[in-house]
């Protein structure tokens, strides 16, 4: 039995009380959604800048009416300390994920980013340290090895930012490294490679592109590859960052603490891949796509090449991804093709 299924059996026994920050958004509302089936008490803070009510709505959906009592929802701002102090009270452990993505918003908008990432992330360190949580687990991110060439990325090889974004997660890593010495507060990392799945968003300029050339499928629109379609990523299912999310905050182990750890499968897949990939699984489902797609000029900001080795987390967490990008997006395109009313754009 690995470590994560070990774990799914015992939290039901023993509920803690989480807090999920950014809780609207993609990854929060799927780790919400796992931590109630398990029954735990869960408190969620967000600012809706990026999530969305129907996120939360559709949870509300999948869970029993006596497992959504067990959640609270503060709508609420990480730039805001006081905001962070309320929703850390009585709380065992934090999974930060609230933050403002995407490297073009950042080249676009780097004051407002580094507000949400920089600061937003400093008031929630204070508040979780001042309510003297057992652990805060936080979204950093691949961006971090920015320029650094090697490939699969090690977790203390990492090269010069190579975006606003990416300055603001590694400064996160670095504030969270500094409470870890300074203060003996327990933090880790997980720098999430390109995560995909269901309550993905598909819609706005700053969409991710697997959400993104989906809706532009399932529309018949046409999809946009940036450069010669052999920029590569390390696709990671929604499922392995829960589970990354639950060992990570619930380790007892000493040497796996106040540490950063890639959250990925350890493949590489190109944008040609991906597009094929997305287009196959749309076609299973009735859905075919005959167009081919456009490419246009490199995106500035991006890396060229991505790949975790995964192996720190395996080692240290006991993380064993179980899902691969095929099906991984086999699963997702169920989800979007369910979801049209948010893949047609008609939600908020
Ligand atoms: N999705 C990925 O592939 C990926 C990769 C690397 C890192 N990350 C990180 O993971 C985290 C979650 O990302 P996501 O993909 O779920 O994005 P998302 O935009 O769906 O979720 C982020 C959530 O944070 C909330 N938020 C933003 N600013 C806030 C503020 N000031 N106060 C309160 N709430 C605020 C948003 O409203 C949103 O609900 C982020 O920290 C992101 O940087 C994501």
């Amino acid at each position: 039995m690995t470590r994560y299924e070990q774990l799914l059996q015992q939290l039901p026994q023993s509920p803690k009380v989480w807090l999920v920050t950014g809780v609207a958004g993609f990854i929060g509302s799927n780790l919400l959604e796992t931590l109630l089936k398990l029954d735990q008490q869960v408190i969620g803070l967000d600012n809706f800048a990026t999530g969305y009510q129907h996120n939360l709505d559709e949870v509300q959906g999948l869970v029993t009416p006596e497992q959504w009592a067990r959640f609270r929802f503060i709508e609420g701002d990480i730039r805001n300390l006081e905001d962070c102090r309320a929703a850390c009270e009585g709380v065992d452990y934090v999974l930060h994920q609230a933050a403002l993505g995407s490297v073009p918003r950042s080249i676009d908008d780097p004051i407002t980013t580094n507000a949400a990432n920089i600061d937003g992330f400093l008031n929630m360190l204070v508040a979780a340290r001042d309510a003297k949580v057992e652990s805060f687990t936080y979204a950093a991110s691949s961006s971090t090895y920015g320029d650094h060439p090697a490939l699969p990325k090690v977790e203390d090889q990492i090269g010069k930012p190579l975006s606003p974004y990416a300055v603001t997660k590694y400064v996160n890593e670095l504030y969270a490294d500094v409470f870890a010495r300074t203060y003996g507060f327990n933090c880790i990392g997980l720098r999430y490679f390109n995560v995909f799945g269901k309550r993905q968003d598909p819609n706005g300029a700053y969409a991710a592109v697997i959400p993104k050339w989906t809706a532009a499928m399932i529309k018949g629109e046409p999809v946009f590859i940036n450069g010669d379609g052999e920029t590569s990523r390390d696709f990671c299912y929604i499922d392995n960052a829960v589970q990354a999310n639950l060992l990570a905050a619930t380790t007892t182990d000493e040497n796996a603490r106040n540490q950063v750890y890639n959250v990925a499968v350890g493949d590489r897949t190109t944008l040609n891949e991906l597009f094929e990939a997305i287009r196959a699984a749309l076609k299973e489902n009735g859905v075919e796509y005959d167009v081919e797609p456009v490419y246009r000029d490199f995106r500035a900001g991006d890396v060229r090449h991505s790949q975790a080795d995964v192996g720190k987390g395996k080692m240290l967490l006991g993380y064993a991804p179980q899902w691969k990008i095929k099906n991984g997006v086999a699963s997702a395109m169920v989800w979007y093709l369910k979801s049209s009313d948010i893949v047609q754009n008609m939600v908020k």
